[in-house]
């Protein structure tokens, strides 16, 4: 779409009045909040939005009467409460009934129930149903007046919840003002949550400052949300999906449930989309079969499902049982916490030599698996958590994320049971274990003469987003290490099929298919090379933009990989998202000649590589902007951020976050800022979008090419 801000209209805004720009610029913030935040398909770049938002806080400072609650800047309230108002629910917020049956029969019971209710016989068609995720979090009630959020409530009793307003306007995702509706009241009810990856983030930050971990995501979600201090709560990223309604005054109600929901999708709320319309008790069956197959791998904790009659007006017919509604049923899955005991505690051995304590655990059914062990993750989390041998605990199992403990059931441990203690010698190879100030891990100093270090260095090189071995596993890695096999990479291209089919479970033929993967896994990628050596930091995307950049630079096959080994800190850091401690990571790494020697040796056992992952240019020098840095600034009148980004890297250019003497270009365009001053002050050539594109068909001229403005 067009925006009023964007494209030929951007010079309109300069004569409007500051009321009508405040307006045009919330129009536009607005827009691309929800474009960004619900449906995450941002059309401009962060700069830019910062840039907008920065445009209209300025605006707003400058005229305060023009500052109203429902202005994207007004999301952050820094008021720190002694406590929340309480707020009484115009309409209560009821609570639905649990099937506790996980089974199919649940579904069937409740469809049962509703025929029966409704006095359907077996003749009449199969009832409607909207079906819907059960969502792990809180219910919150927004109320929007006149299309302005004026205020967001807990559901506390049903009857009385707390004014959490400051709070819930820190969702980003939750519009301060809904689009296409201007009812006088319109409470809109939903579930505030936090994704699982946002809440082990949380967690592994708490973990790192050595702050209390939370338990789950919906503890974790109604902890920010109950937060007095809006500053805190801001930083626990939540998110939210709408579900029903609350009162409701000058807006038609759509006749069904799946009708409210597309209702509430189309005014900017976020509706999850998975939710159908279901036909009986057959469409409800499979519609609970289907997302409890898809359960793990959602981006976030449900425990159930929800089923609703579709029909308003059958709703309305069936009504009420003790607050709970007859129309609706939550159709739950099993468990993802359980209670067990720990019946010890192992020390495992990562690749990066990191000791993790991990729970030996009666085993235990959780969130659709078997589960008999648990980490604990650290010493400090262990102790915070006071968890030892012989405790009950709560395992926690969610989507494909590792089981853990979170926490113990109160005081049953039988008889006395010393603490927990790290060893201070390497479980696997006795060599000193070492913890470095500041850091909450435990490590092995072994390095790769510790065979647990060595197992999974090997694992993490033959994986399938790295050399890609096939067939060597865990079992066959185990074999080799222990056997004196393999000690190091390179040992891996020495192995025969002679040799691989002495060992135990091992037929000639798959001796002979693990050779052959060996041989096929020789043909590789540099940034797949890279990621396989198991530098610390160094994840996949880091390898891609040392290989981009280093290759870049002119260097081909050997000389590139060179060139990364030889790098020094400051042309490390020139690397696109490498900052000081990945930079001293690679460095350190090089720096060990056993690390220099494999790699030597690999390429000696004839491991090679194609310059850049097939997709990219062979010959990059060939490319017109080959060799050329740029910088972008300010907003080209047709081309976004990306665009041109995307544009020139395709030409064979880079594009950098800032300018300096070694910048060929900076493309200007409205509003450019400090970087075209420096740009200036260095001499370095300033384009606009015409020139970037000439340029992009014709390559650099000589240097009195009209298109180049020069400055003196
Ligand atoms: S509808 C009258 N729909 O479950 C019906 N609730 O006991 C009111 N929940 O407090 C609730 N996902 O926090 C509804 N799709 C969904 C839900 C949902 C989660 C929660 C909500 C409510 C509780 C119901």
């Amino acid at each position: 779409m067009q925006d009023p801000l964007f494209g030929a209209e951007t010079p309109a805004i300069d004569d409007a009045t500051p009321a009508q720009q405040v307006a045009q610029l919330r129009d536009v913030l607005h827009h691309h909040a929800h474009q960004y935040y619900v449906l995450d398909a941002p059309q401009i770049p962060d700069a830019e939005y910062d840039r907008l938002f920065k445009q209209l806080q300025a605006l707003e400072e400058a005229h305060p009467d023009l500052r109203t609650p429902d202005s994207p800047t007004q999301r952050v309230l820094g008021q720190v409460l002694d406590g929340f108002t309480p707020v009484r629910h115009a309409v209560p917020m009821l609570s639905i009934r649990t099937e506790t049956d996980t089974e199919a029969s649940g579904a069937v019971n409740f469809d049962a129930r509703v025929r029966r209710e409704l006095a359907l016989t077996e003749l009449d068609a199969p009832v409607e149903y909207a079906a819907e995720l059960k969502f792990d979090g809180l219910a919150i009630n927004l109320r929007y007046e006149n299309g302005a959020l004026v205020q967001a409530a807990t559901r506390g009793d049903g009857e009385i919840g707390e004014d959490v307003t400051q709070n819930i306007r820190n969702i980003r995702q939750i519009p301060l003002r809904l689009k296409g509706v201007n009812a006088p009241v319109l409470e809109v009810r939903g579930e505030v949550y936090m994704r699982r990856d946002d809440f082990e983030k949380l967690n592994e930050q708490q973990r790192e400052q050595g702050d209390k971990t939370f338990v789950n995501p919906r503890n974790a979600a109604a902890g920010a949300v109950r937060q007095l201090d809006p500053g805190i709560s801001a930083k626990r990223p939540l998110s939210f999906f709408a579900y029903g309604l609350g009162d409701v005054q000058g807006w038609d109600v759509p006749p069904t449930h799946s009708g409210l929901l597309d209702a509430l999708q189309s005014f900017g709320l976020p509706v999850s989309d998975k939710r159908i319309v279901a036909r009986g008790a057959d469409g409800l069956i499979a519609y609970h079969q289907a997302i409890g197959a898809e359960r793990d791998q959602l981006p976030f904790d449900i425990d159930g499902v929800v089923y609703k009659v579709n029909q308003r007006e059958l709703q309305a017919r069936l009504g009420f049982v003790s607050r709970e509604p007859r129309w609706a049923v939550a159709h739950k899955y099993p468990a993802q916490e359980q209670a067990t005991l720990i019946e010890g505690i192992d020390i495992q051995v990562g690749r990066t030599g990191k000791l993790t304590p991990v729970a030996r655990l009666k085993p235990v059914f959780v969130g659709g698996v078997t589960v008999t062990n648990a980490t604990l993750h650290n010493l400090f989390e262990l102790r915070r958590k006071h968890v030892r041998v012989g405790d009950q605990v709560i395992v926690r199992r969610a989507g494909d994320v590792i089981p853990e403990v979170v926490g113990i059931i109160a005081a049953v441990r039988p008889q006395y049971v010393p603490n927990f203690r790290m060893p201070t010698q390497c479980p696997v190879c006795s060599s000193t274990v070492v913890r470095e100030p500041g850091e909450m891990n435990h490590r092995c100093s072994g390095g790769l003469f510790c065979a647990a270090q060595r197992k999974q260095a090997i694992l993490h090189f033959a994986q399938r987003r790295a050399l890609d071995i096939e067939g060597l596993g865990e079992k066959l890695v185990d074999q080799l290490v222990e056997g004196h096999i393999v000690r190091t990479l390179p040992d891996l291209y020495k192995l025969g099929v002679a040799k691989l089919a002495q060992l135990e479970r091992m037929a000639d033929k798959s001796a002979q298919n693990i050779v052959d993967a060996l041989e096929k896994s020789k043909q590789t990628t540099l940034p797949r090379f890279l990621f396989g050596l198991g530098i610390r930091h160094v994840g996949e995307t880091t390898a891609k933009d040392l290989a981009r950049h280093f290759g870049q630079l002119g260097h081909k096959d050997d000389e590139t990989k060179a060139g990364i080994m030889n790098a020094s800190l400051d042309q490390l850091l020139a690397v696109n998202d490498v900052g000081p401690v990945v930079a001293q990571s690679i460095r350190t790494f090089f720096d060990q000649p056993h690390n220099a020697e494999v790699v030597e040796q690999l390429r000696a056992a004839g491991v090679t590589w194609a310059e850049h992952e097939p997709s990219a240019a062979a010959d990059a020098a060939s490319l017109p902007l080959y060799g050329k840095t740029f910088v972008l600034t300010g907003t080209l009148p047709t081309l976004g951020r990306e665009d041109a980004k995307a544009l020139i890297e395709a030409a064979g250019g880079k594009v950098a976050g800032s300018v300096s003497k070694k910048t060929h270009y900076v493309i200007a365009g409205a509003e450019a800022g400090s970087k075209l001053e420096k740009a200036q002050s260095l001499g370095v050539p300033v384009l606009d979008e015409e020139a970037l594109q000439a340029l992009l068909r014709d390559g650099p001229a000589a240097p009195d090419n009209a298109a180049v403005d020069q400055p003196a």
